[in-house]
This record gives C-alpha cells, sequence and structure tokens, in this order.
C-alpha cells in the first residue's frame, strides 16, 4: 500500500504495459517547490470559513455559509471575474415533465467514459433541480418560453433537452450577476478582491490525526491595512478556485485560471483524482495559427439547435461516427475533429450555422454573434472556423461527497474539485450544476460540523519560486506534447522540457513568478499522470495506447510528498501516485 501525506491508502498502479514507445526509464519530472517564496504575512484575520474564489461554486458556498460564523471570500481579481462569466451553454438539470433523473444519470454516466463515481453523479442530478431553484431564487434570471416556463436546449452528449439558459448564450454572465449582487448585498460575507491564495497552512495537529490546514497565506493587492502578504486563520477553507486552462497556449479560460488552488493543495499534500482528464472543447473560435491565450467559445448550443460540423471539404463528419452525430460528447467530436485536421492538413475545420438564420443569431446567440462579427463573419451567411482548445480540467482535488478533502478543515467543490461526477470527460453543462449542488453540501456539512479552530504548524516547507519566463513556453510545450493527443515520447519530451524550465528558479515574489510555479506544478503533476494512464479514454487520447484497457478502469491519484532524509531534514518535493480500481462503473 502507498501512503499520501494525509495517510489515506492508494493501491499500486497497473504493471506498465510494453507496447508503448516511451523510454524504459522515462526522464524524471522537475522538483517542485512545497511553499511559493514570499515575505511573511505583515497581518492576520480570524474567520470561520474563508472561501477562496469567487465562480458559481465559490459565491454558492459563502451564500450556504453566510449563517456559521464570519465568512470571508477571497478572489484573485474582481468578484465578478473568473469562469463562470464567460460560461455560454448552460446549466443541465432536470425540469422536463418529459425528462428524468435516471436519464440525466445515465447521459452523465456514458459520457465519462467508465470512470464517474456514480454514487456522485446520483447526488448531482438528484439534488441538481432544487439547486437550480435556489439560484433563480438568488435572482438568476433564466429565458424562458412564452408560458413562462424555462427554454430548455440540448448539447453535446445529452438525449434530452434539460439545459437552461439565459441571456441566449450568457448564461455564465447572468448567473454570476445575480450571485455577485446577492454576496455584496450580504453584510455577513466579507470579500477580499485582487488576493491571490498563496499557499494553505498546515495546522497543528495531535500525533495520529490526520494533516489539515488551518487558513491561507495570500498576497493583496489593496488599499489600508490588508495589503500585501497577510494570513487568514479559519476553521474551515473551501477552495473554488477553478480551472487550470492557462497552461495550455489556447484556452477557452480567463488569464486568472492558473491551477492556483490545484497547486496549494498539491503543495499542502492533499490528494488529486485523475487530473490527466483535460478536456478540450471541440469548437473555439480559430483566430489564426498565431493566436494565443483566451479565445471565444462557439457553443455546443449552436449544435443543439441544428448547427452542423464541416471538415475541409464542406462535408459532415460526424454522421455515421456517433448516434448522436454532431451531437455526441464532447471527447467524440473533439477526436473526430482533430482527426480531420490531421488528414487534410488543416489547423481548424467549421460550424455551419447558417440555417439558424438572423433571427435565432441575434437572440439566441449574441455573444457569439458579436465575437464572429468582430472576426468579419457574419454566421448566418458564413462558415465559422473552430477548433478544439483547452477548456475543462476534469480531475481536481479529490473530495468526497460533501466536498471534503483529505486533508482535515479542507474542502473543494467546482472545476478544482474532482466530486466524481465527470470521470473521464465531463457532459455539457454539468459544471455550473457541479459548482451549485457540491457547494450546498459544503454548508450542509459544516453546519452539522464546523471543525474546531486549529492552530497553524510551524511551517517548515522549503520555499521555492519559478522565473515567470517560462510561462509561454510551457503552454507551448503542454499544448504539443500533453494537448489533445499524446504519448510515452510526446509526454516524455514534455518531462524533460518542464525539468529544464524549472531551472529558471531565481525570481523575485511577485503574481507573476507565482502564478509561473502553479502552472509549472499542474503542468508537472498533468504529465506525470498522463504519462502513468497507458490507455486512451475520455479525454485523455494517447496515440500510443489507442484504447481503453479494462486494468485502467479506476482513479490515478497523485499527490506531492517531501523526500525525508535520515537527519529529518526536507529534500525537494516529489509527485507520488496510487490507483484505485473501480470496477464497480458503468
Ligand atoms: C458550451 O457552451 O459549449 C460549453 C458548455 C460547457 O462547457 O458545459
Amino acid at each position: 500500500m502507498l501512503e499520501t501525506l494525509g495517510s489515506v491508502p492508494a493501491g499500486p498502479l497497473p504493471s506498465r504495459r510494453t507496447d508503448g514507445a516511451g523510454a524504459a526509464d522515462p526522464p524524471p519530472l522537475p522538483e517542485l517547490p512545497l511553499r511559493l517564496a514570499a515575505e511573511a504575512p505583515g497581518w492576520v484575520r480570524e474567520v470561520d470559513v474563508v472561501v477562496v474564489g469567487s465562480g458559481i461554486a465559490g459565491l454558492t458556498a459563502a451564500l450556504e455559509c453566510r449563517d456559521l460564523g464570519r465568512v470571508m471570500v477571497v478572489t484573485k481579481d474582481v468578484v465578478a471575474a473568473g469562469s463562470t462569466p464567460w460560461a455560454q451553454g448552460g446549466i443541465a438539470s432536470v425540469q422536463d415533465e418529459g425528462d428524468t433523473v435516471e436519464q440525466h444519470v445515465n447521459d452523465t454516466l456514458i459520457a465519462g467514459a467508465g470512470l464517474c463515481i456514480e454514487e456522485a453523479v446520483r447526488v448531482l442530478v438528484g439534488e441538481g433541480t432544487e439547486a437550480v431553484d435556489t439560484l433563480i431564487s438568488r435572482g438568476a434570471e433564466f429565458d424562458r418560453d412564452p408560458n413562462g416556463d424555462l427554454q430548455l436546449t440540448r448539447e453535446g452528449g445529452h438525449r434530452r433537452n434539460r439545459i437552461a439558459h439565459a441571456g441566449g448564450d450568457a448564461t455564465g454572465a447572468e448567473i454570476a450577476r445575480a450571485l455577485v449582487h446577492a454576496v455584496r448585498s450580504d453584510p455577513a460575507i466579507e470579500i477580499i478582491e485582487h488576493a491571490l491564495v498563496l499557499d494553505l497552512i498546515p495546522a497543528a495537529t495531535a500525533p495520529g490525526e490526520p494533516p489539515a490546514v488551518a487558513g491561507v497565506t495570500l498576497h493583496v493587492l489593496g488599499e489600508g491595512s490588508r495589503t500585501g502578504v497577510g494570513a487568514v486563520h479559519a476553521r474551515a477553507v473551501v477552495l473554488a478556485t477553478g480551472g487550470i486552462g492557462q497552461i495550455y497556449a489556447v484556452t477557452t479560460n480567463p488569464g486568472v485560471s492558473t491551477g492556483d488552488g490545484i497547486a496549494a493543495a498539491l503543495r499542502a499534500g492533499a490528494r488529486l483524482r485523475d487530473i490527466e482528464f483535460i478536456q478540450f472543447h471541440p469548437t473555439v473560435l480559430f483566430l489564426g495559427a498565431g493566436a494565443r491565450g483566451q479565445l471565444p467559445l462557439v457553443s455546443e448550443a449552436v449544435r443543439g439547435e441544428g448547427g452542423h460540423l464541416l471538415n475541409a471539404a464542406g462535408e459532415r463528419f460526424m454522421v455515421g461516427q456517433h448516434e448522436l452525430a454532431e451531437l455526441a460528447p464532447r471527447d467524440v467530436v473533439a477526436k473526430a475533429i482533430m482527426r480531420q485536421m490531421a488528414a487534410a492538413g488543416t489547423d481548424h475545420v467549421f460550424v455551419d450555422g447558417t440555417m439558424l438564420g438572423e433571427e435565432t443569431w441575434r437572440v439566441r446567440f449574441p455573444t457569439i454573434l458579436h465575437s464572429c462579427r468582430q472576426m468579419g463573419i457574419n454566421p448566418a451567411k458564413d462558415l465559422i472556423p473552430v477548433a478544439p482548445a483547452c477548456h475543462y480540467f476534469c480531475g481536481g482535488v479529490e473530495t468526497d461527497l460533501d466536498g471534503a478533502t483529505s486533508l482535515g478543515g479542507l474542502y473543494a467543490c467546482g472545476e478544482v474539485a474532482s466530486s466524481g461526477v465527470h470521470g473521464a470527460n465531463r457532459l455539457a453543462s454539468n459544471s455550473l450544476l457541479e459548482g451549485l449542488v457540491f457547494a450546498r453540501r459544503i454548508a450542509a456539512r459544516l453546519r452539522e460540523s464546523l471543525p474546531q479552530r486549529r492552530a497553524p504548524a510551524n511551517d517548515g516547507r522549503p520555499p521555492g519560486l519559478i522565473n515567470a519566463s517560462v510561462i509561454t513556453e510551457l503552454q507551448q510545450i503542454m499544448s504539443r506534447d500533453a494537448g489533445g493527443l499524446r504519448s510515452a515520447v510526446s509526454l516524455d519530451r514534455a518531462a524533460r522540457e518542464l525539468r529544464r524550465l524549472a531551472e529558471r528558479n531565481h525570481a523575485e515574489p511577485g503574481l507573476e513568478a507565482w502564478e509561473a510555479t502553479n502552472l509549472l506544478t499542474v503542468a508537472a503533476a498533468i504529465v506525470a499522470s498522463g504519462r502513468l494512464r497507458e490507455e486512451s479514454r475520455g479525454a485523455h487520447w494517447r496515440d500510443d495506447f489507442d484504447a481503453e484497457c479494462a486494468e485502467w478502469q479506476g482513479h490515478l491519484i497523485t499527490w506531492l510528498a517531501g523526500n525525508s532524509d535520515p537527519a529529518g531534514a526536507r529534500g525537494p518535493a516529489r509527485l507520488d501516485h496510487g490507483f484505485e480500481p473501480r470496477g464497480d462503473h458503468r
């Protein structure tokens, strides 16, 4: 049995397969800092619950925890920034009389390619309808039909219309508006903006007690008494920091998605689950081969309304490949597009939404229409060039059904978390729902048993930093070698390259170096996990193991362990892994 820092056992990995083309002795990954180098905290605040992040998960957690004592939200940018406002398609839940929990569960399990935790999916779907109703009661206004019922639509992998949307394709923006208003109007919730959480503070624990956290250190670009590096001590820390899209050259994620929460959890010894499953959205507006950073999404809802995918020859290529054609699960469509591009030697395919007409584009897809117009495209008349780009982190910090992680006092919800609902490939529009449902469950758990306040431990973790000059190169390496299609050869090359970048470890503490260190930490962990999982499943597509493997039907657990020498000093941290087979998954 392997042991994590949290003393939670994870079993041995499936034996290595011999048919891959990787090095017999794979190149080592970079040594990673166990703590971000930063000045000592100049101020301390005591609260009961600190929520890190201000998307749908974080703000819902804060609102649900408001009666538990002093609640603080810390967020890296302004409270209205982050991934949630960019969500287009919508939020899935069982609302229609013809739909059932069973059908939504089933679609989620099929999309998850054998790795969803069915119990978690049943919680997600079973509690989803009420969670959406609560969101509506908090002020979110969804599009409705002339009878006043929710206008429900469909996206990839759904066999029923069950996706509610707002402002046509501005669903996330409307949800963010309502939740930001609710949180800002609530005097029980304190908000600190422009606050990058650096690390989780380890708690002093009794001998034999599992590791726990006592709060966070953070850097605030503020005015007044809370500026510079500080510490927030809390009985419970709720991580809701979102995703990791910025480790790739092109992504639908905003600039703040640098994996800060994942990296901090890893440094603190938390277990991560299934982080090799990075979802590439099939249809992201293609802005040219040199485009970098956040790119506009062309929602699956366009295909849900009847849009088609065409290859360079103008042919529909999804028909005959999957019973749902263009509405197949996202991994299936992304792979088909990548195959089309490789076969034709092109860097994009097309969404044809010309049949939808001007009025549908104007009313139903105003955001996409605006992005297209900026490129001189009229989607009612022209084909839209699209290509896959990094969209969603399906794995994350491992949690139980109440959002509790492997560390005492640490909870996680939303994209940063692996609650088990997404498996190897998230079903469209289940992400906003996950944020809502599991934030509520964390609050319910804390209401039952808010952890006792723990004193911070003496933090002996050696600090380190990576120079911000690595970021562009890191993104290129990850896109080329650890993106939508990987192999042992490409992942070994990525490992070598990341190790080279990690040598640029002279940096002054500051936002860019902290982000660079987080990006490199998460990238290394993804490469390590991707290299181990010798199969193709869901969003993890290996050129050298092009099919699912029964032995790999299970969860790959990753954690960061500091080596201890006999004198008790800590050496550089290394990534470690364990495996949990899940024969019971559908
Ligand atoms: C989309 O609108 O296509 C994206 C929805 C999602 O990520 O679930």
